[in-house]
């Protein structure tokens, strides 16, 4: 298993990156300025976007797992990729989710907490509207996980 860095050509990904984040506008947004990153394990099987949004404060703005390959541990693994990378330089890895079940359970098993939400953010940025494990997502639920610099390896 690797994970290595794309530089170029980022939009390759967008049918992974669209998984996680379904209008290809909102995901414009943040590409060229993230650092993405692959796992490569017999082809790609997950994705994860990053940004530096300052104070500190290191945030996902995209993880996605391939169906097939999901609930095996590959999100888990680019978390504590981004966490042993970013330890020494941030002290926050952040994340915005919906409210959904499919997703809070996740980064709460990755050791993130509840941080504080933006109210009408899917209504506000979306196009229209997104559901999720059957149902709306309206607010943004940020969560957070501090980091250190000796946060374990990947
Ligand atoms: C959400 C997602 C990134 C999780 O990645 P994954 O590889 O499937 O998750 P992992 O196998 O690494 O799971 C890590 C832990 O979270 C738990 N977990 C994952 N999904 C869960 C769920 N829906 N409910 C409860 N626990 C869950 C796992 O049980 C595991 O816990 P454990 O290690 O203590 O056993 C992946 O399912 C995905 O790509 N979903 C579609 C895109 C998406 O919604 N991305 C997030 C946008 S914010």
């Amino acid at each position: 298993m690797v994970i290595r860095e794309i530089r170029e050509d980022k939009k390759r990904y967008l049918p992974l990156l669209l998984l996680a984040d379904e209008q290809e506008d909102m995901i414009d947004r943040y590409l060229d300025r993230g650092r993405m990153y692959v796992l490569e394990e017999d082809g790609t099987k997950a994705v994860c976007v990053v940004t530096d949004e300052g104070d500190g404060i290191l945030e996902i703005k995209n993880l996605a797992v391939e169906p097939p390959y999901q609930g095996r541990g590959y999100g888990r693994r680019l978390i504590e990729f981004a966490a042993q990378q970013y330890g020494g330089a941030f002290s926050t890895l952040q994340v915005g989710t919906g409210d959904s079940p499919l997703t809070i359970p996740f980064y709460e098993a990755c050791g993130f907490s509840r941080s504080y939400l933006v109210s009408n953010f899917f209504t506000d940025h979306y196009d229209h509207p997104i559901f999720e494990g059957g149902k709306q997502l309206i607010d943004m639920v940020y969560l957070r996980r501090e980091l250190h610099s000796d946060d374990g390896p990947a």
